[in-house]
């Protein structure tokens, strides 16, 4: 079981998954990814001319939500450790010809990002290929890179409380998401770990605790009814 948290197994799923991950990301989530990931960048409340960090970038799903022309983002840094993601990441670039965006191929265990560089730091969906003893290191990095009065803002799908919300959400992601995934890609075995890594994840009320440890000040996010959740909070 502890293999599926190690980093080359993650590394090399979402290299295999990278050609088809928008489609099967929309729709594992009924098409709600894209509202998730817009209210979890607009829980940080992105002030002019600052620096913002997308940590588990994958493509850049996140930096429409970011990049907005009211932000004015001084510059965006995305990192992401998968060859495949970042390379679409790259493309996904050039939708943006007039911002500064730093992309680099990291993990984020062994980062180069400078300490206390950043206003704000935000992650969209990569919380569940981690173990408790990563979240923890998490936790630390994102404390080692925000400045002081810095925000993060965190979000991933999750098991929700509901057991009709839930019976049919786990249905939905261990059964049927695999089909698709074979339809979509020929590999429904890769898609299968979708519906292992939420299970396990549960929810960010773990992730809420491990944060909390480590002396942020944070909130609990619960999103659609629990079927995703995140965190945000501040660090003093
Ligand atoms: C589910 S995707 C999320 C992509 C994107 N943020 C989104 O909103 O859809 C998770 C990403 O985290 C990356 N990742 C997972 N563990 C990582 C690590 N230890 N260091 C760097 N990237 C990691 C994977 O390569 C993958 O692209």
């Amino acid at each position: 079981m502890q293999e599926i948290y190690d980093s080359k197994f993650v590394e090399e799923l979402f290299d295999q998954m990278s050609d088809s991950y928008s489609r099967v990301n929309y729709i594992t989530s009924f098409g709600f990814s894209n509202r998730w990931r817009y209210q979890c960048v607009k829980e940080l409340n992105i002030q002019k001319g600052e620096i913002v960090v997308d940590l588990l970038t994958g493509m850049g799903e996140c930096w429409k939500y970011i990049l907005t022309k009211e932000n004015e983002v001084k510059k965006l840094v995305a990192l992401d450790f998968s060859k495949e993601m970042i390379k679409q990441a790259h493309s996904n670039r050039l939708k943006y010809p007039n911002e500064q965006i730093e992309i680099r191929r990291e993990n984020i265990f062994k980062n180069g990002i400078k300490n206390e560089s950043a206003e704000y730091v935000v992650s969209g969906f990569g919380l569940k290929t981690f173990d408790e003893k990563q979240l923890n290191k998490l936790a630390l990095e994102i404390k080692r890179i925000l400045k002081q009065n810095g925000k993060f803002s965190l979000v991933d799908v999750s098991v929700p409380k509901s057991i009709f919300l839930r019976f049919g959400y786990m249905f939905y992601l261990k059964k049927v998401i695999p089909v698709l995934g074979k339809l979509l890609l020929g590999n429904p075995e890769t898609y299968k770990m979708l519906g292992i890594y939420t299970e396990n994840f549960k929810d960010s009320k773990r992730v809420f605790q491990v944060f909390k440890e480590n002396g942020f000040e944070v909130e609990y996010i619960s999103y659609f009814f629990g079927c995703a959740s995140g965190i945000k909070g501040i660090k003093r």
